[in-house]
């Protein structure tokens, strides 16, 4: 690869598709408590799984972000997710989290996601949202709900609209079709939290 083509790469939310293209599946989990922890990662890593998305759904998500960095970031790539806020960006710079998922799109936002330096991942549903995205320079999105926004059918007219661009659908995928949508050619990787049950 070209000098040039290697820095326009890296150069696009931070490189985030260097992370996804290292894990097929990203695991959205919800912890609420120090117990959960190494059954959580021990699972995951026993299933070939070694990423991990914590939502910052729980008063507990921060704390365990930190956790799992301090003891388990030589074996598993730690992520934060249901990001919305710049104060979140914030806190989780600090943490040193290895990627960023946000549920929606905003370009303020955006803009504190790309200083952060932190390969980040923000969430569309509509054409809409992705023409947002590619306005501000950025071609990987979470495609999310991806089960209420039309699924498959969506990705593959997305295909054909936005070819330059590529998902990780989440939302309402499960052990039987995860398969199908990592068939795409526009899907890097899909996420959810089946793999959790
Ligand atoms: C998310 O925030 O990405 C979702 O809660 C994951 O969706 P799922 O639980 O339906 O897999």
């Amino acid at each position: 690869m070209k000098k040039e083509q290697v820095l326009f790469k890296t150069m696009k939310q931070n490189n985030i598709r260097g992370v996804l293209e290292k894990h097929q599946v990203v695991p959205v989990v919800t912890i609420n408590n120090e117990a959960e922890i190494d059954g959580i990662i021990n699972g995951l890593i026993a299933k070939g799984i070694y990423c991990i998305e914590v939502t910052l759904r729980t008063p507990y998500a921060l704390t365990a972000i930190e956790l799992i960095k301090a003891k388990y970031s030589n074996q598993i790539s730690v992520g934060v997710g249901t990001v919305v806020s710049k104060e979140q960006i914030e806190a989780v710079k600090a943490l040193k989290v290895d990627f960023i998922v946000s549920p929606g799109i905003n370009a303020e936002l955006g803009g504190y996601l790309m200083e952060s330096g932190i390969p980040f991942i923000p969430g569309v549903a509509t054409p809409s949202d992705i023409i947002l995205g590619m306005q501000m320079g950025w071609d990987t999105f979470k495609f999310f709900p991806a089960n209420l926004f039309g699924g498959i059918d969506a990705l593959k007219t997305y295909g054909q609209v936005f070819p330059s661009v590529i998902f990780c659908p989440t939302g309402g995928i499960n052990g039987d079709t995860y398969a199908s949508y990592l068939d795409l050619k526009n899907v890097i990787s899909v996420g959810g939290s089946w793999m959790m049950k």
